[in-house]
């Protein structure tokens, strides 16, 4: 009788495949530390450290009390439905119908809806890099082709037109990208995103994938949404959410807006995977809507002045080159400059990898290498933390940088 022989490992090679996330593994580390005692600053999570604000607990409480707590439709409930084509209509120019919209469990699972539903084996698409770090692991999963397509550092790592229109091939089909830019801060100008728009009028064949979830955080001025381009806003599928904007990520509350037919794709697979999402975060997202952003007004302020206080001691350490962002809440420097310099235990410093841990355990401050952003020489630091810890973090950082 043959030897049946069991295979190394019972998991899919579509889940060996995938990349554990860099943010998430890196504020497990830190965690670990903190345990032990040690005074770790994290730095390493895209978290807000505000609360959700109060009339939005409150919509979310009534909803329990009145006894909200049925399967909604799939795609969210007609009221929120509604309450996102007010707000695309009124903040961004963008007229849509309640047959447009799918909210999910948080812009990731939009996200990831819209790769699923569009993505065929083999096509390539277009990642605008650095990218977050969910983007590349996405496209993987859909079977997908990601394309980087890398900025350069003088131009705020935003990548060009003319790079885009040079990497386009037959078998593009999406491209994707964040404005504001999670990590490096970058936010596409109106001119910017309209040339962009104008490569893709070219290339009726290739759609894209705009995920504006940072879109409140800007430091800059008036957003823009790709879908605004009347030529192109069929083709155009906007991502964006509560969690950034609304302080509210632990209510997995995000959604898309796009062309009926796509709409419905994405309808359909959420429908086989998860359904509806919860009942209760609806409701509270239908009264952050209806409050409109001036909330979102107060941590914006708070935002920028972080990143000032973080800049003023970042863009003063010899060797860190660290852009102003426009946007979200991160720094994103270029660290280069200390590869291989070595460390007072003797341990070279090879990577960005190395380096965060170095900080993590000289200065007790963790922060994410730029490989999981598509960046091998940057890191990544967040800014959403209180004033004092981030000065704090800051300073200490120099202090080891300088032992290199
Ligand atoms: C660029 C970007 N898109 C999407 C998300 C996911 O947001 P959500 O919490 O709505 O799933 C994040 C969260 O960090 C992000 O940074």
């Amino acid at each position: 009788m043959s030897e049946v022989l069991a295979p190394a490992s019972p998991l899919s090679n579509r889940l060996l495949a995938l990349t554990e996330s860099a943010t998430i593994a890196m504020a497990k580390k830190a965690r670990e530390l903190a345990a032990q005692g040690v005074d770790v600053i994290s730095l390493s999570f895209g978290e807000p450290d505000f609360q959700t604000p109060q009339y939005i607990k409150d919509a979310a409480k009534k909803a329990i009390d009145d006894g909200f707590t049925f399967y909604t439709p799939v795609p969210g409930t007609l009221e929120l439905r509604q309450a996102i084509c007010g707000k695309l209509l009124k903040e961004n120019d963008l007229s849509y119908q309640p047959n447009n919209i799918v909210v999910s469990t948080g812009a990731k699972q939009a996200l990831a809806n819209a790769l699923l539903s569009l993505v065929n084996p083999g096509d390539e698409v277009i990642v605008f890099s650095p990218y977050w770090v969910s983007y590349e692991e996405m496209v993987k999963l859909a079977e997908g082709v990601p394309v980087p397509l890398v900025g350069a550092l003088e131009n705020d790592y935003k990548a060009t037109a003319a790079q885009l229109e040079a990497a386009i091939t037959p078998r593009t089909k999406l491209i994707l990208y964040s404005s504001p830019c999670n990590p490096t801060g970058a936010v596409f100008s109106k001119e910017e995103l309209g040339e962009i728009a104008a490569v893709l009028a070219r290339h009726p064949h290739v759609y894209a994938l705009a995920d504006e979830i940072y879109e409140y955080i800007n430091f800059v001025g008036e957003h823009y949404s790709l879908a605004r381009f009347a030529e192109i806003k069929d083709r155009v599928i906007t991502v964006n959410g509560f969690s950034k904007g609304y302080a509210m990520t632990g209510w997995r509350l995000g959604y898309l807006a796009a062309r009926a037919d796509i709409a419905a794709a994405c309808d359909k697979l959420q429908g086989q995977i998860t359904s509806g999402t919860c009942s209760i975060a609806q409701k509270a997202g239908a009264a952050a809507l209806r409050g409109g952003h001036g909330s979102a007004e107060e941590m914006v302020a708070a935002y920028r002045r972080r990143r000032d206080l973080v800049l003023a001691i970042a863009q003063d350490i010899p060797g860190l080159v660290t852009p102003t962002p426009s946007g979200a809440f991160y720094v994103f420097p270029d660290v280069s400059a200390f590869f291989g310099r070595t460390a007072p235990d003797g341990q070279v410093i090879r990577n960005a990898s190395d380096l965060a841990l170095y900080l993590l355990s000289d200065a007790h401050v963790a922060a994410v290498s730029g490989d999981a952003f598509g960046a091998p020489q940057c890191m990544r630091f967040s800014t959403a933390a209180a004033d004092d810890k981030l000065v704090e973090a800051f300073q200490r950082i120099k202090r080891s940088l300088a032992k290199l």
